[in-house]
């Protein structure tokens, strides 16, 4: 029976003697100022209220609590603060009981903590991911967990930030029970008030978790716990802030009375929450929610999707065709010939084998994902295809004839996608007869792996078509970022020009180890080096020679690349490149010979080596993408600077918790950026052009940042 409510982001009304708070601040019941202090209110009236005998919280719509409001992190905090309403929600004289469904995350954990028993429905996910942002969990949670799981299961929880599943959150020991029930709030209610009924049927009273003793009380081994847990943060996430607070913050949970590790907790919370790590992260978190904020799906719905064409199985073209399967959609591929349609089909079937062997697929869903793939070595078994992705050559003659033949078998409506790494989309598109239907989706390698997805629209492709493009993104969980076309679209362009300042300073004096070591030391987890090795110093050498006629004469070409290319030194898959890779090796090591080339070649140039610090080697780096990325901005091929962040963070390697280079430059201040380049341009004017963007922004006061709100507010 309901006797009273009020509307707001948390609301109570009572059903007979158990007050129900439910919060309802969508999309995800982030704990906003709000909703803290409609929290704080009901539990407080609960306490004199007669009728009431036990509190139960519940989320409304899909999710109990997502945690804290993020976007209130860096802003001046609002009480009540959320440990208080924790810590008030713990002393409460009458039980209080969470029901979970959906996202229990974060803070949003940390309230279910605070309260005296947790059920959880099956829709449940239950996480503490504030190292994801930089930070730790500062609402009791480093207390709590580990006196309710252990210490290594709450470090294990809090380091990776994954998310439990309602089942194996009742097995580690953080819910009491599970309950049957759909993923929305009305069904939670429903299996909150049984469990809490029953609570009160059994004469169930308080129960603390800052009382829970069991679970720390061999201190011994919670600290040596601790202790690996501090050796493999200092190995592994290596350059990251908040891993090593979260291992101090469980380190007092042992080793300190509650209230004195809150407070311990507290402060190391606002060290991370002060970092410029926890900026850069939270910063890559909303990036990523915006790039599908795009004008054609305000103004266009996409089309179906159900059976997709792939034509190509080569490194790209099989990684495609994974990538699609995985989304359980059926795929038709088409290659030139019976043996390379052979070779494509064992790509894939190597990839699926290799992840049965690592057990992560079970063979049965092995046979199912490779049973939806078909072959064909006629473009005509691509007829009812719904969209069409080409991935054959570089070449623009291939793709001419490639598209020419799609024209011809595509069913109407199909859309017509091109993976091309620089090619002009709207040449490619004009071989066919309708060009609003033509787009490139540029996959990553390995494409079943990698996050990123530029989506380029080509001057006639329509708003259908990118919402299409858009659509598929989301079936294959890719991380779509909308471009126009340029040689190299927004990724490939940038690198290019990156790439161009890194070998002149190799010709200048710096050894590609250097740069490397450099490059890894600002967060990279590798080199341009031994990123080209990686991926094939051929593919460079043919853009190259394919961009020599266009070359600007002024521009300074750096010919040591092309010296190992001309012996056949591609990198890794040669046994040679920058680096040597002795018996197959993965890793290289630092080649003799390739120093020897390098120093001819600055003879050969008439260079005299100068040195370069690590300083010195970032900053040109960096200072020639974010020029690059300005440009890109400029005339229009990126939507947005946070656009540039979310490519250069799930395609290249940008270390996350720098934000991307966007961020990263506003976080060094446009104004030394430009400086540096000004300086630089002393010594080589035509590649040291300041962009007019830049140039604009720095001059004016302003950062990349304001940009991206005028992109995204409404028109
Ligand atoms: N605060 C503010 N906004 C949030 C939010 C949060 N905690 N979580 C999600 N949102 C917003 C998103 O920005 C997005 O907004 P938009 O529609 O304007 O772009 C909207 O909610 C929906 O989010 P998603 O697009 O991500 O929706 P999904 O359904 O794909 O995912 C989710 C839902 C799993 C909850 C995912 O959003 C998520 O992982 N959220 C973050 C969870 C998290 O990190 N919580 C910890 C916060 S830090 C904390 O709690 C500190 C505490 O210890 C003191
Ligand atoms: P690849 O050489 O491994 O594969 C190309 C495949 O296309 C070969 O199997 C070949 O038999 C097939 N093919 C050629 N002509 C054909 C035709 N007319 N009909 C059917 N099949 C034909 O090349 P890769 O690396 O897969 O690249 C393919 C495309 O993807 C290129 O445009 C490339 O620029 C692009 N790309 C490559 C990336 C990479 O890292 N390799 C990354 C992103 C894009």
């Amino acid at each position: 029976m309901t006797d009273s409510s009020t509307a707001g982001a948390a609301h109570a009304r009572r059903e007979d003697d158990i007050l129900v708070i439910t919060l309802d601040h969508p999309p995800v019941n982030a704990l906003s100022a709000d909703v803290r202090r409609d929290l704080a209110h009901a539990i407080d009236a609960a306490q004199s209220d007669p009728q009431v005998r036990a509190i139960l919280l519940v989320g409304a719509g899909k999710n109990f609590i997502a945690g804290a409001d993020i976007r209130e992190f860096g802003k001046p905090p609002k009480p009540p603060a959320l440990p208080d309403v924790c810590n008030q929600i713990e002393a409460s004289a009458k039980p209080v009981v969470a029901v979970l469904h959906g996202a229990a995350l974060g803070g949003g954990l940390e309230v279910a903590l605070a309260a005296h028993y947790r059920v959880a429905l099956p829709s449940a996910k239950l996480g503490l991911p504030e190292v994801n942002l930089g930070l730790l969990p500062g609402a009791g949670g480093t207390q709590r967990t580990p006196r309710l799981i252990g210490a290594a299961a709450a470090l294990d929880l809090m380091l990776s930030g994954k998310h439990l599943s309602a089942n194996a959150a009742v097995k580690a020991g953080l819910v009491d029970t599970l309950a049957d029930g759909e993923g929305d709030g009305d069904s939670a209610l429903a299996a909150g008030l049984a469990y809490t009924r029953q609570l009160l049927a059994q004469g169930a009273g308080p129960r603390r978790s800052r009382d829970a003793t069991a679970a720390l009380a061999d201190k011994a081994t919670a600290l040596a716990q601790a202790a690996a847990a501090g050796e493999h943060v200092a190995k592994t996430l290596r350059g990251l802030y908040s891993p090593a607070k979260i291992v101090e913050a469980v380190r007092a949970a042992i080793e300190q009375p509650f209230d004195e590790g809150l407070r311990t907790e507290r402060a190391l919370f606002l060290q991370c929450l002060d970092s410029p790590q926890r900026a850069g992260l939270v910063h890559a978190f909303f990036a990523e929610r915006e790039t599908t904020k795009i004008p054609e799906l305000k103004a266009a719905r996409p089309r179906r999707l159900d059976t997709i064409g792939v034509v190509g199985g080569g490194t790209m073209g099989a990684g495609i065709a994974v990538s699609v399967l995985d989304a359980g959609l059926p795929v038709v591929m088409v290659e030139q010939d019976d043996a390379a349609l052979e070779r494509g089909r064992g790509r894939v079937a190597q990839v699926y084998d290799l992840l049965v062997k690592k057990g992560r697929i079970t063979q049965e869903e092995r046979d199912a994902r490779l049973s939806r793939l078909t072959g064909a070595t006629s473009y005509d078994a691509l007829d009812n295809a719904d969209l069409i992705i080409e991935a054959v050559f570089e070449d623009m003659d291939v793709k001419l004839a490639v598209f020419a033949q799609l024209d011809r078998v595509a069913k109407p409506g199909a859309v017509l996608a091109t993976n091309t790494s620089y090619l002009d989309v709207n040449r490619i598109a004009s071989a066919t007869r309708g060009p609003a239907d033509v787009l490139g989706l540029h996959f990553f390698s390995p494409a079943n792996i990698m996050k990123l997805l530029e989506i380029v629209v080509g001057e006639h492709t329509s708003p259908e078509t990118v919402a299409t493009g858009f659509e598929l993104a989301r079936k294959l969980r890719k991380t779509p970022v909308r471009a126009g076309v340029c040689d190299g679209f927004i990724g490939n362009r940038i690198l290019a020009v990156h790439r161009q300042a890194a070998d002149m300073m190799m010709e200048d004096g710096a050894s590609p180890y250097d740069i490397d070591a450099a490059v890894r030391e600002f967060g990279y987890p590798m080199g341009p080096y031994q990123m080209a090795d990686l991926a094939g110093g051929d593919i460079g050498w043919a853009t190259r020679k394919r961009r020599a006629a266009t070359r600007d004469p002024a521009l300074r070409y750096v010919q040591i690349p092309d010296r190992l290319c001309e012996r056949g030194w591609f990198g890794q898959k040669t046994g040679r490149g920058f680096y040597l890779y002795a018996d197959g090796a993965r890793v290289g090591t630092p080649d003799p010979e390739v120093l020897a080339i390098i120093d001819e070649e600055r003879r050969r140039a008439g260079v005299t080596p100068r040195p370069f610090t690590q300083e010195d080697i970032q900053r040109r780096y960096l200072a020639a993408m974010i020029n690059e990325a300005a440009n890109v901005l400029h005339q229009g091929i990126a939507l947005r600077p946070s656009d540039v962040d979310v490519v250069f963070l799930s395609g290249y390697g940008f270390p996350r918790y720098r934000g991307g280079p966007m961020h990263y430059a506003d976080s060094v201040g446009l104004d030394r950026v430009l400086a540096d380049i000004r300086s630089y341009a002393k010594e080589d004017p035509a590649f040291w052009k300041p962009s007019p963007l830049l140039v604009q922004l720095a001059e004016s006061g302003r950062n990349f940042a304001s940009l991206n709100q005028a992109a995204t507010s409404p028109a």
